[in-house]
């Protein structure tokens, strides 16, 4: 077998296959038009992103002047899916090095009309790494100690390290994640806390995926140019950079009625169905489907813990019971303003 063979089956062995979701330029550019001014002279990390494929980088240097950003380094795990450019196969054809783009001034404004690879390659800013480009190896984390703002979508495996990372250095973040890391301890307090928050777009988004995924039945499709993708009903964007939508109130048009907002049979507090079903007049402890975590005001709500399981965690209270059926998991919340 060729080296460059076995280099290929070597990868293809080692990455996770449901951590291979790549973004599209539009959610990025969708949920990054919400932050603008927050980037001003500030130095962007994407550290789950080879400069050469991911539309993060792409984004960032097409509008690192747009945004005054001060500085993009963009580092790329070295077992990604995507093929390493020619500039690195020639340069060592077995690498298991990532690499690093850095750069601080894009003095030609990059319009798209040049390809993103010739302008890299021109651009002289990138260089192998001494490992494989863990976000969580030292190299890595020096950048991350350097940055301001860590912008990526991590693999959805690693996604609690991240964040853990990231507050641990103290920095400012937006990324992108599946919805159920909100109720993992290790997220959920940080959203009780109003330490972080989702982004604008939760639920539905696409995803490219690496040429060797599995068909599957359902949110999967092959477009015509025969790139594979997938999508998440689930999706979200995760930040603690402020944004508008986490001070707006959520507006209540229901009147408390015990026949609708019944109680739970283990537990002091009701059942609202909906969001849309929460009553404006009730001060006691409400279970309201997860997605109030992104209709969310902390000065309107106050949230109190989940009810999933009753064991998850300490902030998983009691197992949803109503009339002696089982209910999906909640999150549990109380109306300030009452
Ligand atoms: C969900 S994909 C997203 C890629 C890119 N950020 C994007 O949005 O298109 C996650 C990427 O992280 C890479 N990766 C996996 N483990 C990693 C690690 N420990 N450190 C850095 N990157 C990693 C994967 O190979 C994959 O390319």
């Amino acid at each position: 077998m060729e080296m460059s063979n076995k280099n290929t089956n070597l990868h293809r062995a080692k990455r996770s296959k449901d951590d291979e979701f790549y973004t599209t330029y539009e959610t990025i550019e969708k949920e990054l038009a919400h932050y603008v001014e927050q980037f001003k002279n500030k130095t962007v990390l994407c550290n789950c992103d080879n400069p050469f494929t991911s539309n993060f980088s792409k984004y960032f240097i097409c509008n690192f002047n747009v945004l005054g950003l001060k500085r993009l380094i963009c580092t790329s795990f070295s077992q990604s899916d995507y093929e390493q450019p020619s500039l690195f196969d020639n340069l060592n054809p077995i690498s298991q090095k990532g690499f690093v783009f850095d750069i601080s001034n894009i003095s030609e404004f990059y319009d798209g009309q040049k390809t993103l690879s010739d302008f890299l390659v021109s651009s002289n800013s990138v260089k192998e790494l001494k490992g494989n480009g863990d976000f969580r190896s030292e190299e890595c984390i020096n950048y991350l100690k350097q940055c301001d703002i860590v912008v990526t979508n991590p693999p959805f495996s690693l996604f609690k390290e991240m964040v853990s990372e990231i507050m641990k250095y103290d920095k400012k973040f937006l990324i992108i994640g599946n919805q159920n890391a909100l109720t993992y301890k290790e997220i959920f307090p940080l959203v009780q806390n109003n330490i972080v928050w989702t982004g604008y777009q939760f639920g539905e988004m696409k995803f490219r995926v690496p040429a060797d995924s599995e068909p599957r039945s359902t949110r999967y499709w092959v477009d015509e140019t025969g790139q594979k993708w997938r999508s998440l009903g689930n999706a979200m964007w995760l930040t603690n950079l402020d944004n508008k939508r986490r001070h707006e109130n959520l507006k209540l048009t229901q009147r408390f009625n015990p026949v609708i907002h019944q109680k739970y049979d283990n537990f002091n507090a009701i059942h609202v169905r909906n969001i849309t079903e929460i009553p404006f007049d009730y001060s006691g402890i409400m279970g309201v489907p997860i997605t109030i975590i992104n209709r969310y005001n902390s000065e309107q709500f106050e949230i109190i813990g989940e009810a999933n399981h009753g064991s998850d965690s300490k902030y998983d209270i009691f197992k949803p019971i109503l009339n002696g059926r089982e209910i999906f998991k909640r999150i549990l919340i109380r109306n300030k303003t009452v």
